[in-house]
């Protein structure tokens, strides 16, 4: 097995097998640990300014990279018009520099406040630069290889496809440059360390919350007593 074959075919299997294994055993015998472990109330300036820009910048980059898996051509038509592909780039890229500025505003207040330091764990550094290498090497992937919000419906939406159905093609990454693929690896270990980490919270997200019925109150008070 050459390392292609490793990092493109059985790590990936190794990764999700990982996620999806120790995530569901997280959620069935250790219910209510998906926690964020937050650390406001030791100190919150300096969480504000890493946490905002972080998470508004990264949860509009991952939806953007899920609607371009799941809906390729639509995002294809999208493109299609120099503006719009222009515009989605920017947004991109901007947004991608926002993330930078909040992860880099969390490394530094993890390592330089102190009560913050001591109750920081290792696998919270692992995934704090796990999350740095993902943003920078995307950022870069975004200016150097210009225009990724087309090749990715060509290369990588078939290539993570071909994983999720057990046909791996390895080969549609192979060819790719090493910061790119960096990108991908990258991502694969988040995955893998995703049930290990505080990255849990995640899933304890109330998506629940866009579908369930409407709460009905019903005003039982007497006006004229009260
Ligand atoms: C296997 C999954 C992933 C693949 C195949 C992938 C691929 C890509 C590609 C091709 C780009 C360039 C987009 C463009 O030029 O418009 C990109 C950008 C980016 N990616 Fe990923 N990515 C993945 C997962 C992630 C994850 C999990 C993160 C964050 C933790 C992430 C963070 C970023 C960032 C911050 C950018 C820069 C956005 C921009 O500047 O346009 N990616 N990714």
């Amino acid at each position: 097995m050459d390392w292609n074959q490793f990092f493109f075919v059985v790590f990936p299997y190794i990764s999700l097998a990982l996620f999806v294994a120790v995530t569901i055993y997280r959620l069935v015998y250790r219910p209510f640990t998906q926690s964020s472990l937050s650390s406001q109330l030791l100190e919150r300036k300096r969480l504000y300014w890493g946490s905002i820009p972080f998470h508004h910048g990264i949860t509009w980059i991952l939806l953007f990279h899920l609607l371009a898996l799941l809906f390729p051509k639509a995002i294809l038509v999208m493109n299609a018009t120099p503006l719009r592909l222009y515009l989605l780039e920017l947004s991109g890229f901007a947004l991608g520099l926002w993330a930078l500025v909040g992860v880099v505003v969390l490394i530094w207040r993890r390592l330089t406040t102190p009560y913050i330091k001591a109750v920081t764990s290792t696998m919270d550094i692992i995934v704090l630069l796990l999350t740095l290498v993902s943003v920078i090497t995307g950022v870069l992937t975004a200016s150097l290889y210009r225009f990724g919000s087309v090749w990715f419906t060509g290369v990588f939406t078939p290539y993570l496809w071909s994983v999720l159905l057990f046909q791996p093609r390895p080969e549609l990454v192979e060819p790719l440059p090493w910061l790119i693929q960096l990108h991908l690896i990258n991502n694969f270990i988040i995955l893998a360390v995703f049930p290990f980490s505080r990255l849990v919270h995640i899933l304890a997200l109330p998506l629940d919350y866009l579908i369930r019925p409407w709460q009905l109150v019903i005003g039982m008070r007497d006006r004229k007593n009260s």
